[in-house]
């Protein structure tokens, strides 16, 4: 609790009214379990799983009031339909949508990738050029099916991992000048995105922001924002950029969003929601053509789920402490495990990075060190870790390996998280024993399908 003049802050703004029982596994089931999912923790089953770190999308824990929304008659409602405007859950939803993000139009989507794909087709042109900055491989991919590049103007500091620079995800804005002047009318939009998940939950400076925005306008180039963890990003402002220190979650998110022309988001992060995506827009044009677009794809949500994200945005701005509580749960991870074990510095948002070439030198990258890590990890404790998502092309340039300890926000207590920390500094300690895995066969589907592997 945080003191002030006007009595204590509550440090945790919910107790749990609804847990799920788990089970204590064996050391023995966990090596078969192991065998069983080909040494690809992603395959492992869930129910001999104890705390699942794989990722925060989709898997925090509702609300007593969400939980209503969800079973409630919202469900049984006319959904959205060719007019969304009708349905009440989605007024409630626009209303919520207004009042936090500012933008005129909200297009309500099953998950962020939905939105990603309905921007992207409004926004992107063939042989186009996207300025980003390390964006998230489906984000990304959706631009390119659309015939466009990206070019990746993150900050040279987002590819040292031991930087202590606290604004990793900022653009590089002499590499953003480059593309306007080296693509010139090609150029057709920069999307930046907020805590970048992939160089580890890094945040994005408003200053950053703000300069990327004169750029951007100069040049008559829309200003988008992968939004899906601003809330994150937000409280990274208020600790960490000088003059934020005073200032509500709150205004830094509407100042985030006044300066964007448009925003695509999961809501499966940061709005607690298991499905749900979102496109803020300020023009009609777009608003109408991105409406028409999901009614033609079928990835327009329920109306329950449009419920869920509105109690949701009405109940993390009612209490003070929600978006610090969560990042601040993060923050301790890190710093029971730092100094111990090698972590990307600074600490992120969402969740805890471990620098795996530091960890396992002894382990080529071909024997698949992330991968051996995440198998013992679990064999020894029974706790999930993956890699988080696929490296970007300038990590994989770099040789970069992570192993990502994403913490899914309002489902673990302390309890958890000091295991978490156990199992890894156990892990650490017995790092020689890792030895690495051979990948047994090519993935299918995509670099997305997950590999199996057998011990080298
Ligand atoms: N943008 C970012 C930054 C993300 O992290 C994700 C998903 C998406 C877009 C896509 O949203 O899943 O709702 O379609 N990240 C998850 C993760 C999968 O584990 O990091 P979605």
């Amino acid at each position: 609790m945080n003191d002030s003049s006007a009595g204590f802050v509550f440090s945790v703004p919910y107790e749990i009214a609804v847990v799920r029982p788990l089970r204590q596994t064996t050391l023995s089931e966990r090596e078969d379990a192991l065998k069983a999912a080909f040494y690809n923790t992603e395959l492992i089953r869930q129910e001999l799983i104890y705390i699942d770190l794989s990722t925060d999308s989709g898997v925090s824990s509702l609300s007593t009031g969400q939980l209503a929304a969800f079973t409630g008659a919202s469900g049984l409602e006319p959904g959205m339909g060719l007019a969304a405007e009708g349905s009440r859950a989605f007024q409630s939803l626009k209303e919520q949508f207004h009042a936090i993000f500012g933008f005129p139009y909200v297009v309500a989507t099953t998950q962020g990738r939905a939105a990603e794909r309905i921007w992207s087709k409004l926004h992107v042109k063939p042989n186009g050029v996207v300025a980003g900055n390390m964006l998230f491989p489906s984000t990304r991919m959706h631009i390119e099916m659309n015939g466009a590049k990206v070019v990746d103007v993150i900050s040279e500091a987002a590819h040292d991992l031991a930087s202590a620079e606290l604004f990793k995800g900022n653009v590089d804005l002499t590499k953003l000048e480059a593309v306007f002047r080296e693509q010139g009318e090609n150029v057709c939009c920069v999307y930046v995105e907020l805590a970048v998940n992939s160089c580890g939950g890094h945040p994005v400076s408003l200053g950053n922001l703000k300069a990327v925005k004169v750029l951007a306008a100069a040049h008559q180039v829309p200003l988008f924002l992968d939004a899906c963890r601003i809330f994150e990003n937000s409280y990274l402002i208020k600790q960490r950029e000088p003059g934020y220190q005073n200032r509500s979650i709150q205004e830094i998110v509407r100042e985030t969003c006044d300066l964007a022309d448009g925003l695509t988001m999961s809501a499966l992060k940061d709005l607690l929601v298991p499905m749900g995506g979102l496109i803020g827009a300020r023009d009609p044009a777009s608003y109408q053509k991105a409406a028409m677009q999901g009614f033609l794809d079928g990835v327009q949500p329920p109306g329950s789920a449009l419920e869920m994200m509105s109690v949701a945005l009405r109940e993390i701005f009612a209490a003070e402490s929600a978006v610090a509580c969560r990042v601040e749960q993060v923050n301790y991870l890190w710093r029971r495990l730092n100094g111990g074990v090698p972590l990307v510095q600074p600490p992120g948002g969402h969740a805890v990075f471990v620098d795996v070439k530091k960890f396992l030198p002894h382990v080529a990258p071909e024997n698949h060190p992330a991968e051996a890590l995440a198998a013992f990890l679990y064999h020894m404790s029974g706790i999930r870790v993956t890699r988080g998502p696929p490296a970007a092309p300038s990590q994989v340039q770099r040789g970069v390996e992570l192993l990502r300890l994403a913490v899914p926000a309002r489902k673990y207590v302390q309890g958890h998280v000091d295991d978490v920390a156990k199992a890894v500094l156990y892990t650490y300690a017995h790092r020689e024993e890792i030895k690495g895995l051979k990948k047994t066969d090519k993935p299918g589907r995509s670099k997305y399908d997950p590999s199996y592997f057998a011990p080298v």
